[in-house]
């Protein structure tokens, strides 16, 4: 299989797919209400790339070496019919792993049709168990037991579990004990994830970040940690299991210890532009190729050049003199 290979040699793996730039939550890190207001214009239907625009640009990136597909957001569960384009993603040949990454609020109604259509298994994010924190971290007040039942469903449909928390200081360093014996007692993969500067509305400053090694100290004191050989789990997390056997918790730590070296990464927005990095503020359009009737090979060879031109390592450079950029927002270009 022919791989593309960007400008430091470093493969293409992973495409990441926004279906939507909606969501149901605001959360402050991500999409913070008085940012996200009533007024805020959101992509219009029509651009949105349609499932068979999707499952093409997926098809072929999967011809030229992608091995793992992720449907984000926005909340992907918002996108009407989701389960339709998770049955065309799953039959596409070489099976692909397929997973989503949703805030879980609508998983306990949509988790059957999902496993039904393919899905391979699925992410929820959950920053508290506590309904207070919760609700605060969420912005809208929204019920951390919906979630807890969205997750359950999952696992009765036969869907692997990994749940995200984003730790942000000030406001949910009090759940990490928490969630990670929930997570221990239950069986489920726990990742914290630093918070990080993506996009420009989250007013993000360094002071917030918790870092992996606060975290791992938190923990390590009540459940002694073994660090796994190798350490990292794809590219993104450092692992970690419990001494005792309890369990394992992931720390995805792109602020102190950044991971570009090995990110095979692309990322689809839902109006059909790539971005080559999460911090990127420019993507490259696809749309205009794919509504305007060009071969299979021209889209190829699209891809190839956008992806043999890539030089990103944003989270390496971070703070480094000169590198201010426009950053798209993640809620458009999908986590
Ligand atoms: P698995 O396939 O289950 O290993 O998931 P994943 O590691 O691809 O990641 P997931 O979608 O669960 O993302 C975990 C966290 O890592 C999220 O906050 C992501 O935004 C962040 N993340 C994922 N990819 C990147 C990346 O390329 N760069 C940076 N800086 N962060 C990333
Ligand atoms: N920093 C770290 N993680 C973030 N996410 C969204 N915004 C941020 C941010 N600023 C997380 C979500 C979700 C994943 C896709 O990205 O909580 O788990
Ligand atoms: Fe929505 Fe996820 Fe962003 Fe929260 S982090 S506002 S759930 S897209
Ligand atoms: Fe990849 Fe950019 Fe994240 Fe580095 S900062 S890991 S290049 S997406």
């Amino acid at each position: 299989m022919p791989l593309l290979l960007d400008r430091a040699r470093r493969p293409l793996r992973d495409l990441r797919i926004s279906v939507t730039d909606r969501c149901n939550f605001r959360c402050g890190y991500c999409m913070p209400a008085e940012q996200f207001g009533p007024d805020h214009v959101f992509l219009a239907k029509e651009d949105l790339l349609t499932f068979e625009e999707i499952e093409r640009v997926a098809r072929l990136a999967v011809s030229v070496g992608v091995t793992k597909l992720r449907l984000s957001g926005g909340e992907p569960l918002l996108r009407r019919g989701i389960e339709d384009l998770v049955a065309a993603l799953a039959s596409i040949a070489g099976s692909p792993d397929l997973a989503l990454t949703t805030n879980g609020i609508m998983l306990a109604h949509k988790a059957e049709a999902l496993a039904l259509a393919g899905l391979r298994r699925v992410t929820v994010s959950l920053d508290a168990l506590d309904p207070v924190v919760f609700g605060r971290m969420n912005g809208t007040g929204a019920e951390v037991s919906r979630v807890l039942a969205g997750i359950d469903a999952a696992r009765v449909f036969g869907l692997p579990v990994k749940v995200n928390a984003v730790i942000r200081r000030g406001w949910n360093e009090n759940q990490i004990l928490p969630l990670t014996a929930w997570a221990y007692a239950k069986g489920v993969t726990l990742r914290f994830i630093e918070y990080m500067d993506v996009g420009e509305t989250n007013g993000w400053q360094r002071g917030e970040v918790v870092t992996a090694e606060e975290i791992r100290t938190m923990i390590d004191r009540e459940w002694p940690l073994v660090e796994h050989d190798g350490g990292r789990e794809g590219a993104t997390a450092l692992r970690f299991h419990s001494a005792d056997g309890r369990g394992e918790i992931g720390i995805v730590a792109s602020v102190t210890r950044p991971f570009c070296g090995d990110c095979s990464r692309l990322r689809l927005s839902a109006e059909g532009k790539l971005y080559t990095c999460l911090f990127s503020g420019n993507g490259h359009d696809l749309r205009g190729m794919l509504r305007g009737g060009v071969s299979d090979s021209l889209i190829l060879r699209a891809l190839g050049g956008i992806w043999g031109g890539r030089d990103d390592r944003y989270s390496e450079l971070r703070g480094a003199p000169g590198l201010e950029q426009h950053k798209a927002e993640m809620s458009y270009l999908g986590g």
